[in-house]
């Protein structure tokens, strides 16, 4: 494997951007290549075999292009593939991103957690065991979100139908809980219409513990760029629409 190769990064559509944006910070020296399959959004309410499918045809396509490491930047397709991917690609390092349960429960305020997510992450496997592992000392809250992922995919994030969504979906722990886990990646981008609803709470996401793995992985491979030249970035979606990846490039540069 080539130091000098790109890492690929993928979502199932724009959420993953805000993962990118911890794996720019953290490594300013690779490429990245990142993929939205904004054509098959939102995976959270789709079954795990589709999501296994579409995430290893990604995963796929990155390899054969020469990918040294790959990031699953999506909850759902880290929870429903990451296992079958990494046995069926043992040549390449996959990371996966996670709820951040682990910051969230070891927060000075941490009794009641609130975990905002697709409702396959918190359907499978992962999050119950995460819940189990770190939940000890905390009430951990899942709250499913349906439709909130496929709403940030449609943009206008300023409209005030997305606040009326996030209040139907979680208004009802207004002042309730200490915390919010995002255990979304779309969901960071609407992190300020999500305090409208709940108030001034603390978040918890999973994107730099995901950065900090990559690196050690790649540093662990003797894969780390050793070049000191800033790192490239490049934007692909599956979605062929006019001023898709402008909305790509608009998102990775909000502050968020
Ligand atoms: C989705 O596609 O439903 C959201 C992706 C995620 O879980 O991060």
């Amino acid at each position: 494997m080539d130091k000098r190769g790109f890492t690929g990064v993928f979502d199932s559509g724009v959420g993953g951007i805000s993962v990118l944006k911890s794996l720019v910070r953290e490594l300013p020296c690779e490429d990245f290549v990142f993929f939205g399959d904004s054509a098959n959004a939102p995976y959270g309410e789709k079954d795990t075999e589709q999501v296994i499918e579409l995430s290893r045809a990604i995963v796929d396509d990155f390899v054969s292009k020469g990918a040294k490491a790959i990031v699953i930047a999506c909850n759902t397709a880290t929870s429903a593939a990451a296992p079958t991917l990494r046995e069926e690609y043992p040549q390449v390092p996959i990371v996966g991103v996670e709820p951040a349960l682990k910051p969230a429960t070891l927060a000075p305020k941490s009794d009641r957690i609130l975990v905002m997510a697709t409702p396959v992450t918190l359907r499978l496997e992962k999050f119950h065991r995460l819940a189990q592992k770190w939940g000890v000392g905390s009430e951990v809250i899942p709250a499913p979100c349906p439709g909130l992922a496929a709403r940030i995919e449609q943009g206008r994030l300023d409209d005030p139908d997305l606040v009326e969504l996030i209040e139907s979906l979680v208004g009802r722990y207004r002042g309730e809980v200490d915390s919010v886990v995002l255990g979304c990646t779309h969901y960071p981008f609407v992190k300020s219409q999500i305090r409208e609803v709940l108030g001034d709470v603390p978040f918890f996401d999973g994107a730099e513990g995901t950065s900090r793995q990559l690196r050690h992985l790649l540093e662990h491979g003797g894969l780390l760029n050793d070049s000191d030249r800033a790192g490239t970035l490049t934007f692909r979606s599956s979605k062929k629409a006019e001023g898709e990846l402008d909305f790509y490039q608009w998102l990775f540069q909000q502050e968020i």
